[in-house]
């Protein structure tokens, strides 16, 4: 959470910067800034909200500058305010930073600090004024990198800085412990930066930082150094590409993802079908107990897998979402499989669970979007989606990569395993013809003006329909605000039917046969007690079951999820429109959730 960029190159850096700041904003946007030299001293800009507004500031200002850094913020220690926006400095105005991560240890490295007047109230400002107070302008650059290892060696937590002090106009100083941090290289110029969205459109050249890694970049120099050691690390050249972080002829990036679904599956099943799972089969054989944890959106994915294995396969899986999982104690040995689905390959919680499990000795996969984060450092195996990077903090093409990344591991188990398949690579692949572009069902769009000031929606399905009503539940609430909530169809008369009355919309689900009944009994429940029934079905003759009859594409039930995610997004996208929100940025999120 939080984005931080800084450039070395041209003059046009505080163009660059914006601009990087911009692909940025998915992990965070509460507030933004920027640092860089003026004349002889440190200068920052800062605004609350969205990045455009500190453009419209920096637009009066006009300024040409080789040198900036940037941050947009995800507000964690201080409330949503110019403050407590970043970049902090210290009292004398000659270090300048941007951070993201957390100092855990904050308050008491605070106490220490004599004389200091605090402007804000976040971890940050006191790093900068620790460095202020242990580095003296006159010191050269040797004793800086001393300095600034000695500071960082007495914090606790995670970091990711890019800092500018006052005697260097020309080096970008930056450091890493557990947060995102790489450097993109290009002739002339270098960047530091969460991620390359920061910079993609100038380089596809990237180092990727390890944990406790620091040291500077200048506009022909990258020198790293850890643990007091200048070392060496190998510049990757990256496969995304600009296009994807390019709204083009879309309304949001939502949209624009929701209907690359079908691109990240054929992308996805392409480089899974050349990726060696001889190391993985092997676990596969001998392993006691599958583990699956994730968060949110990736969790859910995780629950079609486990429902699949166990349903099709009659194999067990044990799965809790990351902040549950990590404080469990779960029985993981070194006979465990534990699979753990990020998309970003940062999530905080999921991160710990894979230490844990790492500690127990037992064998980790990890299926992500994201080829340099630090899960894939942390795992013994790496199954990659290839998604394309996902810009809007709801997920959508994301969760159909994922999909399609366990299915294929469900065909590995069956493989191993000598199962009978329930599904072919062929069938998965089909799908990603089915799933590209946007339907914007009309259907669906006529009947959104009837509840869209609803103040609960309710979402039901049984079995797999269940897992995905959970989702779309998500999906709507994350970025309409509307209260929704999933229900399995048996459970409503345990206790939730009494919130169904006439003016409740129940989004149900069927898409296994052999529990339409059961669930068209619970619609009728439903329906008696006065609620309108929107259903998503491919068995058309459901239809006068339902007040609103949404049809499917058939396809083998068991891949049903992959069809029926789809209008469950876009209704969350068209009902967000409705409502004159932003889907690509609900408030209170970040797309990238590094801290616990
Ligand atoms: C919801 C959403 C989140 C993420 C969750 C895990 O649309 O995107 O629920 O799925 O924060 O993120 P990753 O997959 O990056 O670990």
């Amino acid at each position: 959470m939080c984005g931080i960029v800084g450039y070395v190159g041209g003059d046009n850096a505080l163009d660059i910067v914006l601009n990087g700041l911009k692909n940025l904003e998915y992990r965070g946007y509460d507030s933004s800034g920027v640092a860089y030299f003026n004349k002889n001293n440190l200068v920052f800009k800062k605004s609350v909200g969205e990045i455009k507004n500190l453009q419209q500031k920096l637009e009066k200002t006009n300024l040409k500058k080789t040198v900036v850094l940037g941050h947009t913020r995800w507000a964690t220690h201080g409330e949503n305010n110019l403050k407590n926006a970043h970049p902090h400095c210290d009292k004398n105005k000659e270090v300048m930073l941007v951070h993201n991560g957390i100092i855990e240890n904050y308050i008491k490295l605070k106490n220490e600090l004599k004389n200091v007047n605090f402007l804000s109230q976040t971890d940050t400002e006191v790093v900068a004024q620790i460095l202020g107070r242990e580095i003296s302008f006159f010191d050269d650059k040797k004793v800086v990198l001393n300095k600034f290892l000695k500071v960082l060696k007495k914090l606790k937590g995670s970091y990711a800085f890019a800092v500018l002090f006052k005697q260097f106009d020309d080096k970008i100083f930056f450091a890493k412990q557990k947060s995102p941090l790489i450097i993109g290289v290009g002739q002339n110029f270098n960047f530091v930066a969460s991620d390359i969205s920061a910079f993609l459109k100038h380089t596809k050249k990237v180092i990727n930082l390890e944990d406790g890694d620091y040291g500077y970049i200048s506009k022909k120099e990258i020198k790293i150094f850890n643990n007091g050691k200048e070392i060496s690390r190998k510049t990757a050249i990256v496969a995304d590409n600009f296009d994807e972080i390019n709204i083009g002829k879309h309304s949001s990036f939502m949209e624009k993802e929701i209907s690359e679904g079908g691109y990240a599956i054929k992308n996805t099943l392409l480089h899974l079908k050349n990726l060696d799972f001889s190391k993985l089969k092997k676990v596969i054989k001998g392993c006691d107990k599958i583990f699956v944890t994730a968060c949110g959106t990736a969790l859910h994915a995780g629950m079609i897998f486990k429902y699949i294995l166990e349903t099709k396969c009659k194999i067990d899986v044990i799965l809790d979402c990351a902040s549950e999982f990590r404080y469990k104690n779960f029985l993981v040995t070194k006979k465990s499989l534990c699979i753990f689905i990020s998309q970003s390959g940062e999530t905080a919680d999921t991160l710990s669970c894979v230490l844990y499990a790492k500690k127990k000795k037992a064998f980790c996969v990890a299926i992500t979007n994201v080829l340099s984060s630090r899960i894939t450092k942390m795992v013994d195996f790496v199954v990659p989606t290839f998604a394309g990077i996902e810009v809007s903090v709801a997920s959508t093409k994301a969760y159909l990569a994922q999909l399609c990344a366990l299915y294929y591991l469900i065909y590995v188990f069956c493989d191993v395993l000598k199962l009978k398949k329930p599904f072919s690579v062929e069938d998965i692949f089909a799908l990603s013809k089915i799933l590209n572009n946007f339907c914007q069902d009309k259907n669906l769009l006529k009947i959104i003006p009837n509840f869209i000031n609803n103040k609960s929606l309710f979402f039901v399905g049984r079995g797999q329909d269940y897992l995905l009503a959970l989702e779309g539940a998500l999906k709507l609430k994350e970025i309409s605000y509307i209260h929704c909530e999933a229900f399995a169809g048996g459970e409503l008369k345990h206790g939730s039917l009494s919130l169904i009355d006439e003016k409740s919309y129940v989004f149900s689900l069927i898409t296994q046969k052999k529990l339409a009944d059961k669930m068209l009994s619970n619609i009728v429940e439903m329906k008696s007690r006065g609620a309108k029934i929107i259903l998503f079905s491919q068995f058309k003759n459901l239809k006068d079951n339902a007040t609103y009859f949404i049809p499917l594409k058939k396809v083998k039930e068991s891949l049903m999820p992959f069809i029926a995610i789809k209008p469950l997004q876009e209704l969350a996208l068209l009902c967000t429109k409705q409502k004159g929100l932003n889907p690509d940025k609900p408030r209170n999120l970040a797309k990238s959730v590094t801290v616990e």
